[in-house]
């Protein structure tokens, strides 16, 4: 399903960001269960960059941020400016999740937070991200907070929509057997799907 409203609040990513808590801790759980810190890093569905921008600040990782929306990547690069990060580490893509204009197994390290209720072919989407991943890469796809947040931080910020048991269809991606489904269909053989109170994420370990 594709977006309806573009709210630009979202994507100026300074101390007032509703999220501004959460995404330097998911930037370091990522690190930690990842343990990748250099080479290239893709973020799908990057919004107002703010997990690569919190990526940058603690790796040395390059930064490839892709959004469908031109208007969105506009306020990333602001937002990547904002934090006093060297944008030659940046690039930012416009392009739909499933016709990423990179080389193939070019990805270290690839992220999407937040991105997936809103992609429309959920099996072209996960070929397409393993297509660019690299071989000993690592992949984080869903949605969801840090686990290193409080639980009770996490409930306050969740969005009404992505509460469990609201029928809402951006949460169909998230029925019992969908994404392992999804996943086959891909052809991807080296992934697991982790699911808690802090969201729902595929990890791929590409071999
Ligand atoms: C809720 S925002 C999440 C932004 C950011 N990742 C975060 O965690 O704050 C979802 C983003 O996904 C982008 N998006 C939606 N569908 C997409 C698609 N098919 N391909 C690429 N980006 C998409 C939207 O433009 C939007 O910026």
């Amino acid at each position: 399903m594709s977006e309806t409203t573009f709210d630009p609040g979202f994507y100026i990513y300074d101390a007032n960001h509703r999220f501004a808590a959460m995404y330097p801790l998911l930037a370091r759980q990522i690190v930690d269960d990842f343990g990748v810190t250099k080479g290239m890093c893709l973020d799908v569905g990057t919004g107002s960059a703010a997990v690569c921008i919190e990526l940058a600040k603690i790796t040395d990782l390059s930064m490839v941020c892709l959004d469908a929306k031109p208007e969105v990547l506009e306020l990333a690069r602001e937002n990547v400016t904002r934090h006093a990060l060297p944008a030659e580490r940046f690039r930012f893509l416009e392009a739909d999740v499933t016709a990423i204009p990179m080389e193939d197994g070019t990805v270290d390290l690839l992220v999407s937070r937040g991105s997936i209720p809103f992609w429309e072919d959920h099996v072209a989407a996960f070929a397409e991200l393993n297509r660019v991943l690299a071989p000993g890469g690592s992949a984080l796809i869903g949605c969801g907070f840090s686990r290193y947040q409080p639980i009770e931080e996490v409930r306050a910020m969740r969005p009404k929509w992505s509460g469990e048991g609201e029928k809402d269809s951006r949460n169909d991606w998230k029925a019992d057997g969908y994404l392992p489904r999804v996943l086959k269909q891909a052809g991807i053989a080296d992934a697991e799907v982790h699911r808690d109170s802090y969201g729902v994420w595929v990890h791929i370990h590409k071999h």
